[in-house]
């Protein structure tokens, strides 16, 4: 099964890639090896051949990992063996049946990843019990817009009330230079609480001010809250039965099938923002208030109760904390060159006051995300921690009308196919074989600070723990662990001499339908000594993982860093790479040539360092934080397109192939097709465009043409139909001035200085950034100096 698997889907069933999948012995050897251990995993893929098994783990009693595939077992003995810690266990009563042909799902050899879901009446010890609440919505609405983006935003929302699960508690927060809360228990009249913008809210005073404090009617905290089917009481048992009736919150969180009617209702009757803005001014809007104020309402839930914050934001925060620019019109929010200038007044401490929001929301366990819909910036840099630490959503377009809100919004509340499937509560813990120590996780967690054997003295990323929260995921959701070895001689730690590592994945979460689920993955690798066998490390190099790892790391540093130079930093790691695995003559640049399993790695890096991850001077602020949340989310292959996208070439002559991200492409009578990840580019050639100008397509004896014009957009809604965010689509002909969204990802190799050599038809860049070529020819030099 999985070797036929891997060729097609190369996560296979445990969603894990490594960027080395064979690893040296010695933390010296590792070095050596340049780019880093680590491993990437797609936490929650669903995968048609993962056992459910209802009922909880087996876990050793000395290290708690559970018992899986690479267990020695004794049948006889009825004994287990760890393979973390190499403790014999005892398989208690209830596994006194198994025997080698009678094995628990768990023992499988090739049930690497199982999920241990929990039955509603589950009476085992040990698991997470399962409160099965209902999840929380909390739009939170920007008003400070305009009146056509006020339409289209409220389009949206009632769509989105109309998809939401019966199930699902909704409350609405809207805010401009006030924030007010909406109570939806009462339908016959609308009531508000106001709360002033301009100042920080401290969460008591929240609950107070919405009579959930502890003096304040029923208590906010357990058994007040929301809780096991918290449904709202009005005259007898409405909603999900036995709730807490009485219970103060259900007056702003309602079951969405009770308050539909009051929703529509208010979005009705809401208007944009009515404080006067003088000329030149930009309005007075506190997004980070409305934020504090969400958050607090939220505080009054039963611990343990999923719940998001979907805030849609039309422009920057400019009123009390998380304030971005001021509210003069000819203040420009900051750009890159401010902020690495020093130039950015209001930076750094509305980044601390997101930081703290971030805090509080994942001791919550409660998620943010934000739909940023502006032509300028709103804040999404300083946001992003927020949104990253919690493990949100995140989409930035131009306005609420563009097919990049309205569709990826609708996106959130699918059922089906379609569907996001956003779970809750996830919390990852990482065992691993003795050697191995984890520096950290670059990704959408926060660190649980919880300390062990495992724990690397260098942190990179989320560190300093073997557990890490993630108040919202989902099955597109992929972490980068990044790991380092013990440098201790371990010639007499018992299993010195195993042959192989092993490491462990205990993914817990709550799953859309309330469910909780505990999912294991084992894996193990083979140690091998770097000196004796190179080509067994050498096959064992997967450069997509890698890639995209380097491209994870170097922004990481670009962010968190002040003086790093990424393109030298990263130049270097390429020529010892290629120093140490190409093979050459000293000396002779002519003589290098590499192993087919690194020959694709220095072109992933020529187009990283064209990439908008390392040009970010060409980019908003916004945009590259934007950029970089899902470049550490998404999954190996979608990241991968991120850095060096796919070209597709549609012809009369040959069926759709792909092509050279070259401008030698680029031909009169082709049609191109660039996916970049973020836009998806169909590029008509000049002869193409000609004869769609002229019609040729609607004439029956040209059917061959409609259909080669037809066959690109066909291609684009597969792509879009799986993808979140959905990419901005650009349909553009050569020459024409959306063009450049085709040319500037398109290796230069025909630039000023050699246009001698193009052929007819094609296009010129000019640029003065270095061709493939003469960067392959660069890099050769340097690796082969002695
Ligand atoms: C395995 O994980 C458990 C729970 O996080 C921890 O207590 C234990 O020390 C870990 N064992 C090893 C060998 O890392
Ligand atoms: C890691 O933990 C140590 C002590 O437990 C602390 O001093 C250090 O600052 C922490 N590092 C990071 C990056 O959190
Ligand atoms: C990566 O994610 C996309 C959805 O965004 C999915 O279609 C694709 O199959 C995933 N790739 C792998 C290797 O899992
Ligand atoms: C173009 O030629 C000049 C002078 O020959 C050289 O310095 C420059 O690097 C070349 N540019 C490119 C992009 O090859
Ligand atoms: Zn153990």
């Amino acid at each position: 099964m999985s070797s036929e698997m891997a060729n097609t889907d190369p996560e296979g069933l445990d969603g894990i890639r490594m960027t080395w999948n064979v690893w040296p012995r010695s933390k010296v050897d590792s070095s050596k090896c340049v780019i880093p251990l680590a491993a990437t995993i797609s936490l929650i893929k669903p995968h048609p051949h993962i056992p459910r098994l209802p009922y909880a783990p087996l876990r050793c009693k000395t290290c708690s990992s559970p018992l899986n595939p690479f267990s020695r077992v004794d049948f006889t003995a009825n004994i287990w063996i760890c393979p973390f810690c190499y403790q014999r266990n005892h398989f208690p009563p209830h596994y006194s049946t198994i025997s080698e042909t009678n094995l628990p799902g768990e023992l499988y050899p090739h049930y690497t990843t199982v999920e241990y879901v929990n039955p509603i009446s589950n009476s085992f010890h040990q698991f997470p019990s399962n409160n099965s609440t209902s999840p929380v919505f909390l739009f939170v609405l920007d008003t400070c817009m305009i009146d056509e983006e006020m339409e289209f935003v409220k389009s949206a929302l009632r769509r989105a009330i109309g998809l939401l699960p019966d199930n699902a508690l909704v409350g609405f927060v809207s805010f401009g230079t006030q924030v007010e809360v909406h109570e939806l228990g009462f339908s016959d009249m609308s009531k508000v609480y106001v709360f002033r913008g301009s100042k920080e809210i401290p969460k008591e005073q929240v609950l107070e001010q919405l009579g959930l404090g502890a003096g304040g009617g029923a208590s906010g905290r357990r058994p007040g809250g929301v809780g096991p089917g918290g449904g709202y009481q009005k005259g007898g048992v409405q909603g999900a039965a036995a709730g807490f009736p009485g219970s103060a919150v259900t007056r702003f969180l309602l079951p969405a099938s009770d308050c539909e009617y009051t929703l529509n209702a208010l979005l009705d009757e809401l208007q944009t923002d009515q404080w006067p803005v003088p000329p030149g001014s930009r309005p007075a809007r506190c997004t980070g208030v409305a934020l504090s104020v969400a958050m607090g309402l939220l505080g009054a839930c039963n611990p343990g109760t999923g719940a998001r914050i979907i805030t849609l934001v039309g422009g920057p925060c400019t009123e009390g904390p998380g304030t971005i620019v001021s509210k003069d019109l000819s203040d420009p929010v900051r750009s890159h060159k401010d902020l690495d200038k020093d130039a950015a007044p209001y930076f750094k401490k509305a980044v601390k006051f997101y930081e703290s929001l971030a805090k509080q929301l994942v001791s919550q366990g409660h998620v943010l995300d934000i739909f940023a819909s502006a032509l300028d910036q709103v804040g999404v840099a300083e946001m992003k921690v927020a949104v990253e630490r919690t493990g949100g959503l995140v989409v930035l377009s131009e306005s609420f009308g563009h097919s990049v809100f309205k569709d990826s919004f609708k996106r959130i509340f699918e059922d089906g196919e379609q569907s996001l499937s956003l779970c809750f509560n996830g919390m990852l813990e990482i065992n691993c074989s003795k050697e191995v120590k984890i520096q950290g996780i670059i990704g959408p967690c926060t660190s649980l600070e919880k300390k062990g054997p495992s724990v690397a003295d260098t942190v990179i990323g989320e560190g300093n723990t073997t557990a890490w929260k993630m108040c919202g995921l989902d099955k597109s959701t992929c972490l980068t662990v990044m790991f380092d070895l013990s440098s201790s001689d371990r010639s007499n730690t018992p299993g010195a001499v195993n042959p192989q590592l092993y490491l462990q994945f205990l993914t817990s979460y709550q799953g859309p339908d309330g469910q909780s689920v505990l999912r294991v993955t084992t894996v193990t690798r083979r140690w091998v000594d770097s000196s004796v066998s190179s080509e067994e490390l050498i096959q064992g190099f997967d450069q997509e993982t890698a890639a995209v790892v380097m491209a994870r790391y170097a922004s990481l540093k670009m962010e968190t860093e002040e003086t790093f130079d990424a393109t030298r930093w990263l130049d270097r790691f390429l020529i010892r790479l290629c120093s140490k695995f190409g093979d050459y003559r000293k000396d002779d640049p002519s003589s290098f040539t590499l192993n087919p399993s690194f020959s694709l790695f220095p072109q992933f890096m020529f187009n990283l360092r064209r990439s908008q991850f390392f040009q970010v001077f060409n980019n908003s602020p916004d945009e590259t934080a934007y950029f970089r949340m899902l470049l550490n989310r998404e999954n190996i292959s979608n990241a991968a397109v991120m850095i060096q996208p796919s070209l597709i070439s549609y012809s009369f002559n040959s069926p759709p192939a792909p092509a050279l991200l070259d401008v030698a492409s680029i031909a009169a009578d082709r049609i191109l097709l660039l996916d970049s990840y973020f836009s998806v580019v169909i590029f008509h050639g000049m002869t193409i465009a000609q004869w769609r100008n002229l019609g040729y397509q609607n004439q029956p004896e040209h059917q061959a043409f409609a259909q080669l014009l037809q066959a690109p957009h066909d291609d684009v809604q597969m792509i879009v139909r799986d993808r979140f965010p959905v990419p901005r689509l650009v349909v553009c002909d050569q020459h024409g001035s959306q063009a450049r969204f085709l040319l500037a990802k398109l290796n230069p190799s025909a630039t000023y200085n050699n246009t001698h050599e193009m052929t007819a038809g094609s296009d010129v860049i000019f640029t003065d950034d270095v061709s493939l070529q003469v960067f392959f020819e660069h890099l050769q030099k340097l690796a082969v100096q002695s």
